[in-house]
C-alpha cells in the first residue's frame, strides 16, 4: 500500500491546523514537515516551535525532513516537537553513521535524503541502519518545482538493491509529484509519496487525495 505524505510547506500558515485537519480527514499517512535553514538550502521555513504548536492536535505521524546544516544539533528539539521520522541530508552530514545512531537513540525512525545529483552508492555502508530513504526529485528549497525525470532511474536502482538485499526500507520520493506522475513514481519502486503544492494548492483537498489514491493503488 502506497503511503501519502502531504508537505505542509504549501499549506496556509495563517490557518495551518485547519489545513492539517483537512488532510487528516482525507486519511493521509504522514505529515511531511520541511525544515529549511537558509544555509543548506536558500529558503527558511519551519522550526521546532511550529512542531510544538501542532503536536497533540493531529493523529498524523510527523515526518520531519531536515534541510539544514549541523542537523545533530537540533535532533533532540525535533524529537521533543513530536517527530516520528527524522530525515537528514547525506550532503549535510560528514559523519552520517553517527547522525543516524543519534536519531535512533531517541526511538524515532531514521532516514537519509539524497539530492537529485547524489548517487545511490553513497548509502552503501549504512543501508542496514535505515528505516527510510528519501530521494529528492527536485533540488530542495522550494515547493512547486518541476519533477526531475532522471530520478526515476535512481528509484528503480534503489528498489532493486532493497529487494535483492531483502531490506525493510521505505522509499520516499519528494518534489514535483502530481496526480499525473504519481503512478510512474510508484511503478519505479517508491512506496511513500510526498506532495505539497499538488495537495494544498487545490480547491478540493479531499478529492485530490482520493485521486492520488486511485492513481497509486494497483
Ligand atoms: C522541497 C521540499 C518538498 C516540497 C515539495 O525542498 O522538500 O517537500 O514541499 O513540494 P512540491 O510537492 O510542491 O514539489
Ligand atoms: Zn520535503
Amino acid at each position: 500500500m502506497v503511503k501519502l505524505a502531504p508537505s505542509i510547506l504549501s499549506a496556509n500558515f495563517s490557518n495551518l491546523l485547519e489545513d492539517i485537519k483537512k488532510v487528516e480527514d482525507a486519511g493521509v499517512d504522514l505529515l511531511h514537515i520541511d525544515v529549511m535553514d537558509g544555509h543548506f538550502v536558500p529558503n527558511i521555513t519551519i522550526g521546532p516551535l511550529v512542531l510544538n504548536s501542532i503536536k497533540g492536535k493531529t493523529k498524523i505521524p510527523f515526518d520531519v525532513h531536515l534541510m539544514i546544516e549541523n542537523p545533530d544539533k537540533y535532533i533532540a528539539d525535533f524529537v521533543k516537537g513530536g517527530a516520528d521520522i527524522i530525515t537528514v541530508h547525506i550532503e549535510a552530514c560528514p559523519h552520517i553513521h553517527r547522525t543516524i545512531q543519534n536519531i535512533k537513540s531517541y526511538g524515532v525512525k531514521a532516514a537519509v535524503a539524497l539530492n537529485p545529483a547524489t548517487p545511490i552508492n553513497s548509502l552503501e555502508c549504512i543501508f542496514e541502519d535505515l528505516d527510510m530513504i528519501l530521494l529528492m526529485s527536485v533540488n530542495p528549497g522550494f515547493g512547486g518545482q518541476k519533477f526531475i525525470s532522471f530520478v526515476l532511474e535512481k528509484i528503480k536502482q534503489l528498489r532493486k538493491i532493497i529487494d535483492e538485499k531483502n531490506l525493510n526500507i521505505d522509499i520516499q520520493v519528494d518534489g514535483g509529484i502530481k496526480i499525473d506522475n504519481a503512478a510512474e513514481v510508484v511503478r519505479a519502486g517508491a512506496n511513500i509519496l510526498v506532495a505539497g503544492s499538488a495537495i494544498f494548492n487545490t480547491d478540493d483537498i479531499e478529492e485530490t487525495i482520493r485521486l492520488f489514491r486511485e492513481k497509486t493503488s494497483s
